[in-house]
């Protein structure tokens, strides 16, 4: 199975709204009723699975709020209205962007990745030489933020994995829904606290400090492709197939039991047969999905299409 994602040529997704100068306190009559919580929280829902509880009431109010002073509107209601009607991808970018969380780091799991390179990556490479499956092993970071995690696999790949595979082409996508984490991961300008847990030798190699940031080494940079999916989006996610391993990680979190069983339905098919799915360590499958076997690994977890 191929993937043409895994080949696509890069092409600068449109670029975030600009904001100008409004501010929230243009708008004082804000209200936030609980009418308007439910439809714009069910509206959120169905355009890309991620739920907002009663709890989060404050934190989606505070986040809308500015987009609606963005767009010199009144209310709540209007900007709704706005999302439903609107073609415009930059408004669309920008709401991802004001309602999504992209907390990531660099080496974030690191008994995962170590699971992933002492375990699952021989005996993946071992079926493929086995079974006739080709020298491509395909690695997707299916929420990938501003890019931590798809580069440090990139590194620990160059690193540790490719001296003792050299005739595997290893392929590695990172996909969010929001552009401007996607354009910021191109980039591969980090500040002190996504590198924060980065092994000395790898800082050495693979980052130079410019000012206070620190920049991501062409060779590192080339390996990564970036593009925009939409997890909960059927006709997207169908655009990648053949994948060995995929990281979905801390994201299905902000999803509810029923998105998140679309969502990994998606991921089962994007897979491999004999390949893994990774999550996050505070998510679980559990009530999700009955299609993967849990797997323990060495102080890790992955669920495996069998
Ligand atoms: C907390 S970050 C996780 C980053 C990385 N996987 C990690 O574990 O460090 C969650 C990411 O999921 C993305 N996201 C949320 N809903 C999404 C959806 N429906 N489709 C694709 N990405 C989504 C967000 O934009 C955000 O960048």
């Amino acid at each position: 199975m191929s993937s043409d994602l895994f080949k696509f040529k890069f092409t600068p997704d449109a670029k975030p709204a600009v904001e100008g100068s409004a501010r929230i306190s243009d708008t004082p009559q804000l209200v936030f009723t609980d009418q308007a919580f439910r439809d714009l929280r069910e509206h959120i829902y169905n355009r890309c699975g991620i739920y907002f509880n009663e709890g989060k009431k404050y934190l989606l109010e505070g986040r809308i709020a500015k987009r609606i002073a963005a767009n010199n509107l009144r209310t709540f209601e209007q900007y709704l209205n706005l999302l439903k009607s609107t073609n415009s991808r930059d408004e669309l970018n920008a709401f991802f962007e004001a309602i999504t969380i992209n907390e990531t780091y660099f080496f974030r799991a690191e008994q995962q990745f170590d699971a992933f390179e002492k375990t699952l990556i021989p005996e993946i490479i071992k079926n493929k030489q086995t079974l006739g499956g080709g020298n491509t092993f395909r690695i997707w970071s299916a929420a990938s933020s501003t890019g931590e995690e798809p580069y440090t696999l990139a590194m620990m790949i160059l690193e540790r994995v490719k001296p003792l595979f050299p005739h595997i082409n290893f392929q590695i996508l990172g996909s969010d829904i929001n552009n401007a984490v996607l354009d910021s991961a191109r980039k591969g300008i980090y500040k002190e606290y996504a590198i924060r847990n980065v092994p000395p030798v790898y800082m050495k190699k693979y980052f130079k400090a410019v000012g206070n940031t620190y920049v991501l080494s062409d060779e590192i940079k080339r390996m990564v492709r970036f593009t925009n999916i939409n997890l909960y989006d059927q006709s997207q996610m169908r655009a990648v197939s053949g994948c060995d391993v995929i990281f979905c990680c801390n994201v299905l979190i902000y999803f509810d039991i029923p998105s998140k069983s679309q969502v990994v339905s998606y991921l089962y098919d994007a897979l491999n047969r004999g390949g893994y799915l990774m999550i996050g360590y505070s998510e679980s499958l559990h009530g999700v999905s009955k299609a993967f076997k849990l797997i323990h690994l060495p102080k890790a977890l992955a669920y495996k299409k069998e």
